[in-house]
């Protein structure tokens, strides 16, 4: 990586929150003759990739769907080769997130997984609990619908009043902010039921590249479209809203 790239970025035009649909691991195998399970292999370096690039130039937050809670739909043994890469990269991985300052969370109905799953998890978000350079959200068994279904029981549980804000304070990433800027890789232009919610006004953008292939130069192409995007979150653009009265 070149000491260009790996700079700090210009703040005002730096996603502070970016959320990544990492989907297109099967078709960049079998592309290849291989087997599926050797695209999510590579899918795990590609990641390990865009974790470093975005510590070094300062987003704070990246969440990145790992797991629907519609990819149960798959053949057994893609879940299966699926969930031990999950525990293989929390078992391997996390020291290193430590030391690069990240701090790990895993979002999703984790009920749904083994004990020895739920206990490896702790461990990596105990390990990583102190670090603030970036929060690694990682969605495993996650769904939009799931989300806004356990927070609306949560708001009702804790007796309170039903509202936008009591709502987002008990969903599963309720200590990021909503996402900047959401990238899909794999060519699809669909939600998939990832952040419902948080989407509200999200910037989307969509590539063809598939996941392996997605590197921290073509993370760098996406940073630089969202750079030129304008949000007005339903209001004008201020340069063009007339003068106050
Ligand atoms: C995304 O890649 C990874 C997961 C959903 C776990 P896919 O496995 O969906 O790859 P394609 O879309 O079939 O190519
Ligand atoms: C979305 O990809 C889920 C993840 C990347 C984990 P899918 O491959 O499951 O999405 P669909 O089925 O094409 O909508
Ligand atoms: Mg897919």
């Amino acid at each position: 990586m070149t000491k260009k790239t790996a700079a700090k970025r210009d703040p005002a035009t730096l996603p502070k929150h970016v959320a990544v649909v990492m989907d297109g691991n099967g078709r960049w195998a079998q592309r290849r003759f291989l087997p599926r399970s050797s695209g999510h292999k590579f899918g795990v370096d590609a990641l390990k990739k865009m974790v470093r690039h975005c510590a070094e130039i300062g987003v704070a937050h990246l969440t990145v769907f790992a797991f629907s809670s519609e990819n149960w739909a798959r053949p057994a043994e893609e879940v299966q080769t699926l969930m031990d890469l999950f525990v293989k990269a929390l078992e391997k991985e996390s020291p290193e997130l430590a030391r690069q300052g990240v701090r790990l969370r895993v979002v999703g109905d984790l009920s749904a997984f083994s004990a020895e799953m739920r206990a490896l998890i702790d461990q990596a978000e105990a390990l990583t609990r102190q670090n603030d350079v970036l929060v690694l959200n990682v969605a495993l068994n996650y769904g939009g619908r799931w989300d806004m279904v356990q927070a609306a029981q949560a708001v009702l549980a804790a007796q309170e009043q039903p509202t936008a804000e009591t709502l987002a304070q008990h969903l599963a990433l309720a200590h990021s902010p909503d996402p900047d800027l959401l990238i899909r890789t794999g060519g699809e232009h669909r939600v998939s039921n990832f952040l419902l919610w948080q989407l509200a006004y999200t910037e989307l953008y969509f590539t063809d590249v598939l996941w392996p292939d997605f590197s921290p130069e073509a993370f760098d192409v996406a940073l630089a479209d969202y750079a030129r995007r304008q949000r007005r979150f339903g209001g004008v653009p201020e340069s063009k809203s007339p003068a106050a009265a």
